[in-house]
This record gives C-alpha cells, sequence and structure tokens, in this order.
C-alpha cells in the first residue's frame, strides 16, 4: 500500500473515490464540507436532510460526480464533534479503504480534516496506519479466485489543511509502523506446520540483514548450556526444536540500560499432556502473537531509528503431547535457579517467559516489557477491547496504559498484590505454575514476577485483543498484529 500525502484541491484532482468524514449533526454550511456540497449541486445537503447518515458512526453514502474531480464520493459518518482522537482518524480511514474495496477502485483518497483535537502529525501518522492496515491481507496459501478477481486498494492519498511537512512526517511513521503490525499479522496467519520456532528465527535473522539489528539465535544445545530448563522443558514434547531469539537495536550510547521486549512465541499450544479440548484448538497457531508483535516492533525500531538501545527476546517452541513430553507434576529448575511444580503443563507461557525474563534481567534494563497470549482468563476480565497489564513499577504501567490509549491498542491495569502469590505455594518446589481459578491473570504474573529480579518490569496479557473476528475497520479476521504499535508507542514515548 502505497500512502501520500497530496496538496492539490481534491475536488479538482481526478480519482476514482474520495472519502470524506461527516461528523454528527455537522451542516454542510461552511469549509469543505460547503465546497463539496456546491460542487454536487446540493447533493451532501440532501443526504443529510434525508438523515440517510444519521444512524451511528460507520454509515456511508456514496455521490457520484460528472466534472474533472473525484468520480465518487463517500460521505461516512464519524460520531460526534469533538470527540476526535487518532484512533478515529485511523478508522475512519480504514472505512475509506473497505469502501473502495466494495466499489472495486485499487486507490482512495481521504479528506483529513474536521478531526479538530488530533494534532497534524497524529493525524498523519493515524491516517497512514488506518489505510495500510485495512489494505492488508493474507494471500500466500490461497489462489486468487479465478473469476472477477479482487482488486486490491493499492494507494491511499490525503488531503489535509494542516501543516504539510508535519502531517508528512506523521504519514511516513504510520507507514513504517503499519507495515510492522502486517508483517506481525503475516506471521500470525502462517499456520503451525510452516511458522516453527525456527521459522521464526529465520524471520528474524532476514528482518535483522535488512534493518541492521543485531541478532543471536540459541538451538537447544545452546539453551541446554545456558541452563534454560524451563524452555527446554515446555519444548521436549515436540520433534520440532525450540530457539530463543534475541534482537537488538543499538541506538544508544554504548552501555547505556536498554529497554528489553519480550514476546511468547509458542507455535502451536495443543496444551501439552494437559491437552486442551479439539474445540477451536486450530487458533493456537495463534499462540505466538505476541513473539511476532515484538520482532516486528523490533523492525519499526530499526526503521524509525530510535535513539535508544533496544532487545527483544522471543522464546519460542510448541506445546504438544507425546511420550517425552513434560508432565503434570514434574519439577523443573529454572535459569533463574528457582524451581517450579508444572501442575498444568497448558500453563507453559510463563515457563518459556520464566527464562527469557531472566535472560532479558542479566542486561540490566531500564525497563523491561513482556507481552504474552498467556491467560484465557483475561478474556473474562477484559473481554477483547483491552489487554490486561500489571507491573512492578506504577510509572512504567502508565506508560503503556496511556500508549495503549495513543496507539489504539489499549491495555488496562489490574493489581499484583502479595496476596495473590499465596496461591502459588507448592508443597514440593519453589511454587507452582498455575494458582487455580480465581485472578489467573494475576496470578500468572506473580509467577512471572519470580523471574525479573529488580528491574522496572510490566507484562502485557494480549490472550483476548491478539486476534479475533475483525471488528474494527482496520482489522480482518485472523491476526491483528496486537501489541505492534502499543510497543512501539512506548518505546517512542521512552526517547522523548
Ligand atoms: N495460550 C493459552 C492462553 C489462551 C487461551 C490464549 C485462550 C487465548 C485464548 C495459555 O497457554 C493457556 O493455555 N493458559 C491456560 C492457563 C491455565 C492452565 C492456568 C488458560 O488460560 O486456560
Ligand atoms: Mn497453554
Ligand atoms: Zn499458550
Amino acid at each position: 500500500m502505497h500512502v501520500h500525502l497530496d496538496v492539490a484541491d481534491p475536488l479538482s484532482r481526478p480519482a476514482p473515490l474520495l472519502v470524506v468524514a461527516v461528523p454528527r449533526g455537522m451542516r454542510p454550511e461552511a469549509g469543505f464540507l460547503q465546497r463539496l456540497d456546491q460542487a454536487f449541486s446540493g447533493a451532501v445537503s440532501r443526504v443529510l436532510d434525508a438523515g440517510d447518515l444519521a444512524g451511528k458512526a460507520g454509515g456511508d453514502v456514496v455521490l457520484y460526480g460528472s466534472g474533472d474531480g473525484p468520480e465518487r464520493v463517500a460521505l461516512v459518518s464519524v460520531g460526534e464533534v469533538g470527540a476526535y482522537d487518532a484512533e478515529q482518524v485511523r478508522r475512519f480511514v480504514a472505512r475509506g479503504v473497505r469502501i473502495a474495496e466494495r466499489l472495486h477502485v485499487d486507490a482512495v483518497s481521504c479528506w483529513l480534516d474536521g478531526f479538530g483535537a488530533v494534532a497534524d502529525a497524529e493525524l498523519g501518522q493515524a491516517a497512514a496506519e488506518g489505510a495500510a492496515l485495512a489494505a492488508w491481507r493474507f494471500t500466500e496459501l490461497k489462489k486468487p479466485p479465478g473469476d472477477a478477481p479482487q482488486v486490491a486498494v493499492g494507494e491511499a492519498r490525503f488531503f489535509s489543511e494542516g501543516d504539510t511537512k508535519a502531517v508528512e512526517k506523521g504519514v511516513a511513521k504510520g507507514a513504517v509502523i503499519a507495515a510492522a503490525e502486517n508483517f506481525a499479522r503475516t506471521l500470525q496467519a502462517r499456520p503451525g506446520n510452516l511458522a516453527t520456532p525456527s521459522h521464526l528465527a529465520a524471520e528474524a535473522e532476514r528482518v535483522a540483514a535488512e534493518n541492521g539489528l543485531a541478532v543471536t539465535v540459541f538451538d537447544e544445545a545452546r539453551l541446554a548450556k545456558e541452563g534454560m530448563n524451563a524452555i527446554l522443558a515446555v519444548s521436549q514434547g515436540s520433534e520440532e526444536e525450540a530457539r530463543l531469539i534475541v534482537l537488538e537495536h543499538r541506538g544508544g550510547a554504548k552501555g547505556d540500560a536498554p529497554l528489553v521486549l519480550v514476546g511468547k512465541g509458542v507455535t502451536f499450544d495443543a496444551g501439552g499432556i494437559s491437552i486442551k479440548p479439539a474445540a477451536s484448538m486450530d487458533e493456537m497457531k495463534f499462540d505466538m502473537s505476541a513473539g511476532a508483535a515484538v520482532i516486528a516492533a523490533m523492525q519499526a525500531v530499526a526503521q524509525l531509528g530510535v535513539k535508544a538501545n533496544v532487545v527483544g527476546i522471543v522464546p519460542s517452541s510448541e506445546n504438544l503431547p507425546s511420550g517425552t513430553a513434560l508432565k503434570p507434576g514434574d519439577v523443573i529448575r529454572t535459569l533463574a535457579g528457582k524451581t517450579v511444580e508444572v501442575v498444568n503443563t497448558d500453563a507453559e507461557g510463563r515457563l518459556l517467559l520464566a527464562d527469557a525474563l531472566a535472560w532479558g534481567a542479566r542486561m540490566k534494563p531500564a525497563a523491561m516489557v513482556d507481552c504474552a497470549t498467556l491467560t484465557g482468563s483475561v478474556i473474562i476480565g477484559l473481554g477483547h477491547h483491552a489487554a490486561a497489564v500489571l507491573g512492578t513499577d506504577d510509572a512504567l504501567v502508565e506508560e503503556l496504559r496511556a500508549a495503549g490509549s495513543r496507539s489504539g491498542e489499549r491495555c488496562w491495569p489490574l493489581p499484583l498484590w502479595d496476596e495473590y502469590r499465596e496461591q502459588l505455594d507448592s508443597e514440593t518446589a519453589d511454587f507452582m505454575n498455575v494458582g487455580g481459578r480465581p485472578a489467573g491473570t494475576i496470578t500468572a504474573a506473580c509467577f512471572l514476577r519470580e523471574f525479573v529480579g529488580d528491574v522496572p518490569w510490566a507484562h502485557l496479557d494480549v490472550a483476548g485483543t491478539a486476534w479475533g473476528d475483525g471488528k474494527v475497520p482496520y482489522q480482518r479476521k485472523g491476526g491483528y498484529g496486537f501489541p505492534t504499535r502499543l510497543l512501539v508507542e512506548w518505546v517512542l514515548s521512552r526517547v522523548g
């Protein structure tokens, strides 16, 4: 998808489709809407008078032009005036892409003004993200339909009365971030037989080579040598070898404490011996979503030239039942030296993260953030509209909450009080890997906290937000790339 700003008047620029936001209650009595109404002989007024855009945000009406300007103009209702933020811009532009798809045109022009409170740079960024995210599709494994080939929307052209330089800068940044998130989605979409731990590692190596990142991949021999027995324990039931992927962006001064991102990379989670029910088990190919987001975020961090040292760590494994698999009751000695009684082999993500977080903590980070499709419990708590954020450092938790809100990939805090930790007490080991049904997201985070030492740390549980039916206009059914945008936004917030 090619995204760019155009400084011409959209009403005299030939285009197959121009989309224009119509806030609720707005009349074409001033500004661009008035000029548009005049160019279309009062058609905009007539649409509004008829009440055809009066429903909730998301409705649209298409007008057909006659002159040199746009062939079609889509009026899109976008909700309340004054309540706008960057997420509304993302969704508006994405709706424009969906309308273009519906009309089988391969380019969309968007009039971006009217989103009052959104600053120019954020406007351009959100527009580019909305367009490029909406246009993405996963085509690798399907032949194109024989008749009536689907039109892909390959270009988004933006028009704005804002500061051209600022909007353009935003567009360029948004394009990088959206391309990264789309890459995460592609990794998510690849099924477990293709996207194995070694495949993720190979993709990370490619991203590193193309973007100037340093990369190290630990195979099982190296994992054993380092003492990463928790990662190996999850992997021991599978024919596919585990990997630990470490990507490094050296954008800060040598010796500057890094920001460390850690992402769960379980390429298929059958549950192991504590096997999951068959229904929807196929969705567990998405259990590497957070790992994909970390690799993707590292790509964006490199392309944006972030002036900080940033490290991405992805422990990757399958979780399968077999004669060599980890068994309920087994006790493993983790990299940190703490022992874990594995009561349920389906709580495997926290085992992988235990060793990955302990490895990250050795880098003495300024802050460490992990993300994982860790618990079904977070879906009970927050549904599909926000990830949970929990951590040892309230300021860090607040940074992530704020970055989530700006990026449109929201997260919301849960407490991490010591009382919850008691649910992990074990008769035979330092603690168990599960703490029963109550507060499953919190006890999982309590488990992770055992491995971060005194590093300022926070955890994002993205089990409810990493994939789904595609309810938001810039998503489709399947992987969302979540939390790529959130991670990049947080890293950028740390460098000012
Ligand atoms: N990958 C799953 C979590 C998950 C479940 C993500 C549903 C998305 C949708 C994780 O490895 C898991 O199985 N968690 C268990 C933990 C339990 C055994 C304590 C869960 O949430 O049921
Ligand atoms: Mn599991
Ligand atoms: Zn899992």
